[in-house]
């Protein structure tokens, strides 16, 4: 595994495998705080694509909340370890300045759907992920680009991204890796305590039991949840909820809701 800490060695390490004409990776970008989510990602990416690179950026853009972005596990060489130990060829540390050396004048917005649900409750976070997806997908140039379907609505604004600007790859949607207890992995997690832990997994359940997006968020207030938006939207019934300090999201196919597929309806608080 090859660590590349500073943006010209991975250029122009890229362009000498391009210049050998076999350069076709697969790439995951991340935040750090890594679990067995992100090495979902990473095993489909092994398995599609003769190597596979991986970015631990912690993007400062994306965060609306600076005690969210000081609270984010960050433990490196923890993740470096585990990054070797799932096979990855290469790994993409850059600093802040070297991502932002226009200091963020030049940026990606979306003026719809980035807006809504997250987005309401999160002013610039998506025009954060997008910008700092453009530069990495740019960087890394890969055939193949991979996203959790945890964070949906991320995803779907990628992959509308990738095509209103021609990006000439693909992207591959993975499932969301869960406990046992069906609590989806987040770097948060780790940040709820043992009271919150236990109630954490009524997120999901509310999504599936409950037949319309009202009926979930009202259950979710009533176990002690602060309820950000219940929505249908894209085939999916989206979330998000607090517990105390910690943001949770989650989502389902609307297929697996009581209900089945109907309008898209919304409760947000
Ligand atoms: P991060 O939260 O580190 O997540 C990196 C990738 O892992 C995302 O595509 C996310 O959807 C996926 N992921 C996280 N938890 C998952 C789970 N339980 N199951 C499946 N996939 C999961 O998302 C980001 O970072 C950032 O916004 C980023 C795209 C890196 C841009 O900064």
């Amino acid at each position: 595994m090859i660590v590349h800490r500073e943006i010209e060695d991975w250029q122009k390490h890229r362009r000498n495998e391009e210049a050998g004409g076999a350069w076709s990776a697969g790439f995951v970008p991340t935040l750090g705080g890594l679990h067995a989510g992100h090495g979902s990602l990473i095993a489909r990416s092994r398995q599609e694509n003769p190597a596979t690179v991986v970015s631990v950026f912690l993007n400062p853009a994306q965060f609306d909340q600076q005690a969210d972005l000081d609270q984010y596990p960050a433990e490196l060489e923890k993740d470096l370890a585990q990054l070797d130990a799932w096979g990855v060829d290469h790994v993409l540390l850059p600093t802040a300045e070297a991502m932002y050396p226009d200091d963020y004048r030049y940026r990606v917005t979306e003026n719809d759907v980035s807006r809504r649900f997250c987005g309401a409750h999160r002013p610039g976070h998506f025009d954060g992920v997008l910008t700092v997806v453009l530069k990495l997908l740019n960087l890394v140039r890969p055939r193949r680009a991979y996203f959790g379907e945890k964070d949906w609505q991320q995803l779907s604004l990628v992959r509308d991204m990738a095509s209103a600007f021609f990006l000439d790859l693909e992207i591959v949607a993975c499932p969301v890796v869960r406990e046992e207890s069906g609590l989806a992995l987040s770097s948060r997690n780790a940040r709820l305590d043992a009271r919150q832990r236990a109630l954490a997994p009524e997120l999901l359940r509310s999504l599936r039991t409950e037949s319309t997006p009202e009926a979930a968020a009202r259950r979710l207030q009533s176990l002690g949840f602060e309820v950000d938006y219940v929505a249908d939207h894209d085939g999916r019934r989206l979330a998000a909820a607090r517990l105390g300090e910690v943001r949770l999201i989650d989502n389902i196919s609307l297929d697996a809701a009581p209900n089945g597929p109907g309008k898209e309806s919304a409760h947000a608080s």
